[in-house]
């Protein structure tokens, strides 16, 4: 199958399963992944970093004007990299996790996201996932899809995951964390979440990951 050009918009609140999905979708069909919520960690992480106040939407376009966010993959998915510096791993911690809702909230900021992101697709075949991209990045993609899940069901599969890295973690608190984080992103004025009109919604509550892959895998086809 020649899938150079495919585009393929994953959307769905935190935790829904779709950087897991997006993933696998993109390396077994050979496309580019962009996680596009890495982006907008990384430059949370630059403005925590640099102490900008996150709620200046100018200091923040200036800081991301001048801040290049790259993707490499590796085997385990793929590696960030932040002016060329490796930001993997801290761009998951709490501290941006807790923040980085504000900074996508910038209409300004968004802007500028959503140009790099269409320019990454411009060429490419790509599997892209956040929250906007079905509606505003990629508003012609070949296919849209919108993972959900319930917040019991993503608080858990967070919890595990967090466990099995041997991290601390609290399931009340997580749950509350995912809610809070769905109100946000769905309440936010500049291009919150919402599913497309032509996307396809699929509950992933009581889906395995093979079994959600295989059904876009059939969608594709
Ligand atoms: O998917 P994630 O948890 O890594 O996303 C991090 C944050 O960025 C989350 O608060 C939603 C926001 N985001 C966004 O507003 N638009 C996107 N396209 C991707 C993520």
């Amino acid at each position: 199958m020649e899938n150079k050009t495919l585009t393929i918009a994953i959307d769905g609140p935190a935790s829904s399963g779709k950087s897991t999905v997006a993933k696998r979708i993109a390396s077994e069909l050979s496309l580019i992944y962009v996680d596009t919520g890495a982006m907008y960690r990384a430059i949370t992480l630059e403005a925590l970093q640099n102490n900008i106040n996150i709620k200046d939407q100018q200091a923040l376009l200036k800081l991301l004007e001048a801040t290049e966010i790259t993707f490499e993959p590796n085997e385990k998915g793929q590696t960030v990299f932040s002016n060329g510096v490796d930001v993997t791993y801290e761009i998951r911690e709490n501290n941006v996790t807790n923040t980085v809702s504000v900074v996508a909230a910038h209409p300004k900021v968004r802007q500028l996201m959503v140009e790099r992101q269409q320019a990454m697709a411009m060429n490419n075949g790509v599997v892209m996932d956040g929250r906007d991209i079905g509606t505003v990045v990629l508003p012609n993609a070949d296919l849209k899809i919108f993972l959900v899940a319930s917040v019991k069901e993503r608080a858990e599969r967070r919890h595990k995951e967090n466990e099995e890295k041997g991290m601390f973690s609290d399931l009340e608190q997580l749950k509350k964390d995912i809610a809070e984080r769905d109100y946000k992103d769905t309440t936010r004025e500049s291009s919150p979440l919402k599913q497309a009109e032509d996307a396809i919604r699929i509950d992933t509550t009581k889906m395995s990951i093979d079994e959600v892959v295989n059904q876009i895998k059939s969608l594709i086809k």
